[in-house]
């Protein structure tokens, strides 16, 4: 139907004759001539009718915005002083001579260039509309791009691309699951995959070697600013490989995506343990752009008068931890007290600070609310290892250690936005070391990665003393967010048995749920290893969107739901029928 893409029209195409089809995105009339900006996927171009082209100038008249039209016209140089240089093809325009208009279009609930003004959730329910906005479309261009250099990628370094089921049985990844009821099996239910874990790990066994697949992930979990119900991995395994050959293979996939798609040459990657990342930033995923730190002081606290500080500090699973702002004592009280009612949204129950006016004359050139509590081995033990400076500020955390740790992490984080702190545009790192299990409050134990990552120790002594096992697991991060993950894989019986034991998974439940797995290891199962990213993270990491919602071109909302299908949605009795479910009413009382 056309010739050219509107956006791709050029100085070099002055004279031609050309055929667009496309949408109007903006209508003018200027004293008897009207201007039409024609867009479609390449970009926008401005067509002029004027009244000497009789018929194509009654109906440009009619055209309103989002009618869809067919032009044929001559492009032409525009006039010196007209040319528009924030337009790719703002040095020519295309004199319409005839016009047909496809469809007609009622006014958009909302304005395509001014999107600021309409709420997401009217975006999302006419997401087709918001999806014509050039900045939406850019970022689905850059998505499909960053799609095939991955795959070229893989399939170079020998990767190769396998799919497997979506209607499948539960593959723990701490998600609940997203259940399907079977008809032909009537009161039982596939679970979707939180990730094709358990089905790359049976292609190792099968000898495949090397797998990858742009891989549909379900996970009905809270959801954030980073996490959709439904997303997008790049996941890859391996087999007869170790940490440091999967480590590489994502590295090199990640410099040459980040090469090819923004030509930047990423920095380093250091590696660095979880116990560290933890201790120094109070997160597994630091932000490493940001130059605060966290330094423990529990053992200067122990025996302080100041419970709140004294507790903690006694206690196991207790932190106390300071951490220093540059500069922070220029903070006035009213941003104390609102970075306080942030650190509270964590659990934390105060931010205790210590302003330094005066560094060098001892405990009268502080300023502070708890600094009656202290004694002075204790202030100055505060001043020497934090290397608080005059003009600083000093923050702490007293709790349990997961407490301290993500509210001062975050405080952390904030403060580097807030304070101008962020330095360079890109600091990726490996988390490395993590510990096998967490420890829930009512003492059971958990994986933290997935109860098939490889631990550092025997079998015996994981079964001895779970909580001080490391695993073989690994996390790219990049600026703060968890891009990518995975371990070395358990491969021998004994050893996956064991770890079930220790999570409390009686045999029974091991061989109902993993039966299949555990089976597959009897018959020569190669030691293997594998990674998955979250494609859609990436994606916003690398063009800067604000929500995850942005990179998926139909996301869900917070709630898990879709505004414009209006799925979840209930079906009729008689298809519940077939499937053997009966629905219970709400309950309305809770
Ligand atoms: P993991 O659970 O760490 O590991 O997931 C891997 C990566 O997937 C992305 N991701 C998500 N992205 C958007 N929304 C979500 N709800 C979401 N959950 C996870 C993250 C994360 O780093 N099977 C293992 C991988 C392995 O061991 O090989 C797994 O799924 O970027
Ligand atoms: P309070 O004794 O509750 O008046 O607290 C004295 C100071 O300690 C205040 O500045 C509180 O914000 C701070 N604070 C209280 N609880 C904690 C805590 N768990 N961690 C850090 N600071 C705290």
């Amino acid at each position: 139907m056309r010739s050219h893409y509107c956006g791709d029209l050029r100085a070099a195409h002055d004279g031609d004759t050309v055929t667009l089809c496309g949408w109007v995105h903006r209508r003018r009339d200027h004293g008897g001539v009207i201007f039409l900006d024609l867009r479609d996927r390449a970009g926008l171009v401005q067509v002029v009718f004027d009244p000497d082209t009789e018929q194509a100038f009654a109906l440009a008249d009619k055209a309103r915005s989002e009618f869809v039209l067919r032009v044929t016209g001559r492009v032409r140089m525009r006039d010196e002083a007209v040319r528009n240089p924030r337009m790719a093809t703002g040095d020519i325009e295309v004199l319409g001579k005839e016009l047909e208009i496809l469809n007609v279009a009622e006014t958009p609930p909302f304005e395509l260039d001014e999107y600021g003004g309409a709420g997401e959730e009217v975006r999302l329910k006419y997401r087709y509309l918001d999806l014509r906005r050039p900045e939406a479309l850019e970022r689905f261009r850059f998505r499909s791009r960053l799609t095939h250099v991955v795959r070229a990628y893989l399939e170079k370094e020998g990767f190769m691309d396998v799919e497997t089921p979506v209607l499948t049985r539960a593959t723990p990844e701490g998600a609940r699951d997203y259940l399907v009821p079977s008809r032909t099996h009537a009161g039982s239910f596939f679970a979707m995959p939180q990730s094709p874990q358990l089905f790359k790990q049976l292609l190792m066994v099968a000898g495949f070697d090397r797998y990858y697949q742009v891989a549909k992930c379900f996970r009905d979990e809270d959801l954030r600013a980073d996490r959709q119900p439904e997303f997008t991995q790049i996941d890859l395994e391996a087999s007869f490989v170790e940490e440091k050959d999967i480590m590489g293979v994502a590295e090199g996939m990640v410099r040459s995506a980040f090469r090819d798609m923004l030509d930047v040459d990423l920095p380093d990657f250091p590696c660095m343990t979880y116990e560290e990342a933890m201790r120094r930033f109070g997160s597994d995923k630091p932000d490493l752009r940001i130059d605060l730190e966290l330094v423990d002081v529990a053992d200067l606290m122990d025996g302080v008068e100041f419970k709140v500080f004294a507790g903690p500090a006694k206690d196991p699973r207790g932190r106390v931890a300071a951490l220093r702002v540059p500069g922070g004592s220029e903070l006035s009280r009213g941003q104390i007290d609102e970075y306080t009612k942030f650190v509270g949204i964590y659990g934390a129950r105060g931010l205790a600070y210590i302003k330094v006016n005066d560094a060098a004359a001892g405990r009268d050139g502080l300023q502070s609310p708890i600094l009656k509590f202290l004694p002075d081995e204790a202030v100055a033990g505060i001043m020497e290892r934090t290397g608080a400076q005059s003009g600083d500020l000093v923050f702490f955390g007293a709790d349990k250690a997961r407490v301290v740790n993500e509210a001062l992490g975050a405080l952390r984080v904030r403060l580097g936005h807030d304070l101008g702190r962020v330095k360079g545009d890109w600091a990726p790192l490996w988390v490395v070391d993590f510990p096998m299990f967490e420890e829930d409050d009512d003492g059971s134990m958990n994986a933290l990665h997935h109860p098939f990552t490889m631990p550092k120790c025997e079998p015996g002594e994981l079964v001895d003393n779970p909580a001080q096992a490391l695993s073989k697991a690994y996390d790219m991060v990049l600026n703060g967010t968890e891009l990518g993950g995975g371990s070395i894989r358990i491969y021998r019986q004994d050893m996956q048995k064991a770890v079930f034991r220790a999570l409390g998974i009686s045999e029974q439940e091991a061989d109902e749920k993993f039966g299949f797995l555990l089976d597959a290891l009897k018959y020569g199962a190669p030691p293997h290893g594998g990674l998955a990213f979250g494609l859609d993270r990436m994606v916003m990491l690398m063009t800067g969107a604000e929500s995850i919602r942005d990179v998926i071109a139909f996301p869900k909302t917070q709630t898990a739901s879709c505004m414009m299908t209006h799925a979840p949605s209930p079906v009729e009795n008689a298809l519940l029928r077939e499937v053997g479910i009966q629905v219970r009413k709400p309950d309305t009382d809770k």
